[in-house]
């Protein structure tokens, strides 16, 4: 490692399982301070140095506030936001509830707005401050079932690019992934129980294999590292060429 985030505080949403939890865990590895966010209960054994935990439904009315407090009362600021939380959602349009509709936007888009929206007053008093939102390759792509889910992250892709726009000025920067197809807990159930499902996944990208949570957590090392200082407003494809044939 090379202590890439030495002396940087950061916020990893999500971070009890998957994309998350890789991500934290390499963000401490590299020397940040790090505030792994999820679900209450959701985190299980000791966190790796340099993560602390704090269980909270990002949600929730006052948890923007309650999170970002907590990161600046423990590291005294806070450099990175990484909203990366979210869940799925699989009906189609016809079935769809108003609840299912609401509740994938609630967590998936209005929460990223909230929580960086409370995130700017910190990040601005930072020397490099940045955001990181996990989209998809739904926001640009689709599948039967997922209008919820893509409306949510479409709107993360056009957040995302409007936070960069406002932010620049205080030399933030705001960028989102779209992660293809990646063995999670989001994912992986389904697919130890169809492995053939898993197949067509991994066959369909270019490179053959399935995503692991750590190819996700080192594009956001990238973006939240100096390396990636002057990338802002961007969606970046982390899918193994998964979306590259039309
Ligand atoms: N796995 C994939 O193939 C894939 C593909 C594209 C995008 N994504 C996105 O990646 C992100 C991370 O998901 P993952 O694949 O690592 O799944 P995951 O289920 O392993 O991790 C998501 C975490 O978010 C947490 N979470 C959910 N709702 C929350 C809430 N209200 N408050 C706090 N925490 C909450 C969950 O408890 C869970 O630990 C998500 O935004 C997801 O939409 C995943």
């Amino acid at each position: 490692m090379s202590d890439r985030l030495a002396s940087r505080s950061a916020i990893v949403t999500g971070a009890a399982s998957g994309i998350g939890a890789a991500s934290a865990a390499l963000f401490a590895a590299e020397g940040a301070r790090v505030l792994a966010v999820d679900l209450p209960g959701k985190f299980k054994g000791a966190p790796p140095a340099g993560v602390t935990a704090f269980e909270i439904d990002i949600s929730g009315a006052d948890a923007p506030a309650r999170t970002i407090a907590a990161a600046v009362d423990a590291f005294g600021g806070l450099d990175i936001l990484f909203n990366n939380a979210g869940i799925a959602s699989n009906a189609l349009a016809q079935d769809m509830t108003d609840d299912a509709f609401d509740r994938t936007i609630e967590v998936n888009l209005r929460a990223v707005f909230r929580l960086s929206r409370a995130a700017i007053p910190h990040l601005v008093k930072s020397p490099a401050g940045r955001i990181i939102n996990t989209a998809s390759v739904m926001a640009e792509g689709t599948d039967y079932g997922l209008s919820a889910y893509c409306a949510a992250k479409a709107g993360v892709a056009g957040l995302t690019r409007t936070l960069a726009l406002e932010l620049g000025k205080y030399g933030i920067t705001a960028n989102y992934l779209m992660p293809g197809a990646i063995r999670t807990g989001m994912t992986g159930p389904l697919w130890e129980a169809r492995p053939d499902v898993a197949d067509i996944w991994a066959k369909k990208s270019a490179l053959r294999r399935l995503g692991e949570p750590v190819d996700l957590a080192r594009a956001a090392l990238f973006l939240a590292s100096e390396d990636g200082g002057f990338v802002t407003g961007q969606g970046l494809a982390v899918d193994g060429g998964l979306t590259l044939r039309v």
